[in-house]
Parts: C-alpha cells; structure tokens; sequence
C-alpha cells in the first residue's frame, strides 16, 4: 500500500538553517550523487535556461533518480541588478517529489540550496585537482557565491589560507574583506584587477554575471602554471584562448555545454571535453597528472546537486519534526 500524504512540508531558509547541514557534509553527499550519476543512476534533462530582454533569466532544472527515490524541480530567476534592491541576485523555490508515487514531499527555499551546493560542487573539484602545494585562493565577484566558496574551499583544503578578491564593485570588494577575513581561516586582501587576481591564484572562482552577451576576460597568460579554475559563471570570464590552452577541460556535465551552446549561444571555445566531474570522482579519468597542468572545470551547477541535497533536507527536517506542514489534498476524501 502506497502511503498517502495529505501535507506537503515547506522549509524556509531559516528553517533549512536549523538542520545543522555542513558544507563538509553537502561536499560528501554531492561526491555520492557524482558517483549515481557516473552509474546511470540519475535522469536530468537539460535545464531551461533563458534571458528576458536583458541580464534577468529565468531557469527551470528537473532531475529524477529512482535509485534515489527522488525526483525534483528547481524554479528560479536571476538578476544582477537585484542586489542593489536588496534582493538576492538568483531567488527559487524546489519541489521535492516521492519518485514510487509521484506525491509531492517537500517544498523548499532553493536559495539556500544553490547557494550552498554550487560551492560545495567547486569544493569537490578543488579536492581533487588543486596542486598539493597550493596556497592561493582567487576570487572573481564578491557576492554570496564568493562567501560561500571560501567555506568549502575551507572543508576540502584547510591549509589554503590566503584569499585574493576582487569585485567590480569597489564597495562590495571592501565589504568582502571586511567581513570574510579571518573566516574559514582565511587571510583576505583585495586585487586591483581581475588580472591581478588570477595571475596571483593557485585556485580560481569566477563568479561574475551570466549575461546573454559575453565579453570574456581572462586571457592565457594570466593562469599560472599548475592552477585550477573552477567557473561557476559558464565561459563568462575566460576567452576562448583560454579555455583551448588549457591541459584538461572539465565540467559537471558534458550535455548541458551541448545544450547551452545550441540554445544560448554559449560556449563557443570550447573545443573539447576531457571529463566529466562523475569521472574525477569515479576514476582517475581527467585527474591531474602534473603539478604544472592548467586545468579549468565548467561547473554549470546541475538539477542533481539540487535533488541529493533536498533529499537530505527532507531526511533531515521528517527527523527534527521541522517545517510548516501545508495541506495540499483533503485527507477525508484521500
Ligand atoms: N554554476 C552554478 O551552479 C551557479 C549557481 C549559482 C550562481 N551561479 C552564478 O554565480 C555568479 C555569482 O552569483 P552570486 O549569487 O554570488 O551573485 P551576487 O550578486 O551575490 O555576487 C556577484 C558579484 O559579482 C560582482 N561582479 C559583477 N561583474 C563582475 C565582474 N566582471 N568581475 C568581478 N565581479 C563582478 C558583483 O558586483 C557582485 O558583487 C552568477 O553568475 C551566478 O549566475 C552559478
């Protein structure tokens, strides 16, 4: 007999905060999705992604593993002109879905969850793919993603101690500093420049706006032997000849470059794929080689991240009796 649930549970992200889930914790549970997904285990059709008439965009990401016995929805839109409004750039909610019987579990605030999963996927890249020596972290944008980068990068690699930032945004590059030093046992100082910025990192985040007209500025030069660029931001910060000159190209999935690139005109320089991030952690496919290897990762951030955290949140909150239960069908009827 199916059970039937007459309330779907909304979690806000205040109540999300009171689950106690890790980045450490969110690092391992997306290093096990990777590993489902690298066994088929795990259905994700290409997100929908598209601007409206300028950088506002819309995004829809659908994923579902019976295996996991889950599936899910993530809605959201994304405007950089939101944090001058006090409003956060990307705002969501997910739907979390019993894959046996189609019931709708759980809803829940997706801010919180992309906020959190997309540094803690560049967490997982870092693990295995920053040089050992590493010292340098190099931060392009200043905003949430920045923040939440130097947690994870934290929870793989507590012996990076030193941040550079820079943010186009004067005020918001202060700002970072002022808050994010001595965080994570970071050392944080500004850069000058974006160049200055990666020319300086052993580790790079870019995480500057999606815009539906790239104007890309890292150039080849820039990258230091041996560092790892991780861009959560598609290919909006690194040329094309910087993307070709680099020993191994990654990404957290090949299909949704493909898609990207037919439908948003993204990724034009990206010649080739060398692997996937399911393969870093599945085998010694696309690890580095060499501690002079320039290696760069596309993490377009994927609908899987997303469903194997609101699966642990759900566990997570039925546990703790935390949530507010919402009716969605009249339990007298069934
Ligand atoms: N790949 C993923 O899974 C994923 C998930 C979430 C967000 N993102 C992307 O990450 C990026 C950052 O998101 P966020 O939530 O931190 O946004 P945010 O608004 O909190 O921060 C972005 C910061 O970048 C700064 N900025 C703008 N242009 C810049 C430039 N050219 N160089 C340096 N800084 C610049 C802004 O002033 C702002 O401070 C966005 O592109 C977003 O779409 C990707």
């Amino acid at each position: 007999m199916v059970q039937i649930f007459n309330d779907v549970r909304y979690l806000s992200a205040a109540q999300l905060d009171q689950l106690g889930l890790t980045m450490a914790q969110i690092i391992d549970i997306l290093e096990a999705a990777f590993r489902a997904k690298a066994e088929g285990k795990v259905m994700m059709p290409p997100k929908i992604f598209f601007h409206r008439n300028g950088p506002r965009f819309y995004s829809s990401m659908v994923s579902a593993s019976p295996a996991l016995g889950y599936a899910g929805c993530k809605w959201q839109s994304g405007d950089p002109a939101n944090p001058a409004q006090d409003l956060p750039y990307i705002q969501g909610l997910y739907i979390l879905t019993e894959d046996a019987s189609g019931q709708m579990r759980a809803i829940m605030d997706a801010e919180w969850i992309t906020g959190r999963r997309t540094a803690a996927a560049s967490g997982l890249v870092v693990k295995y793919q920053a040089r050992a020596d590493a010292e340098t972290l190099g931060i392009l944008g200043c905003g949430l993603q920045g923040r939440r980068h130097l947690e994870a990068i934290n929870a793989v690699r507590p012996d990076i101690t030193h941040c550079v930032c820079y943010d186009i945004q004067p005020d918001r590059q202060r700002k970072f500093i002022d808050e994010m030093s001595g965080a994570f046992g970071f050392q944080v100082e500004g850069g000058a420049t974006a160049e200055a910025v990666t020319r300086a990192a052993d580790v790079l985040i870019t995480g500057g706006p999606i815009e539906s007209d790239r104007n890309p500025k890292i150039l080849p030069d820039w990258i230091k032997p041996g560092a790892l660029v991780v861009t959560i931001d598609y290919d909006s910060y690194v040329t094309d000849a910087a993307i070709q000159a680099m020993d191994l190209v990654l990404t957290d999935d090949e299909g949704q470059i493909a898609d990207a690139r037919l439908h948003e005109g993204k990724f034009p320089g990206v010649t080739r794929v060398d692997a996937t991030v399911a393969d870093l952690v599945t085998s010694r496919t696309g690890r580095r080689t060499s501690e002079a290897q320039r290696i760069l990762t596309f993490n377009l951030g994927i609908a899987l991240e997303d469903l194997a955290t609101a699966i642990e949140i759900l566990g997570r909150a039925e546990a703790q009796d935390i949530g507010t239960m919402l009716p969605v069908r009249n339990a007298a009827a069934g």
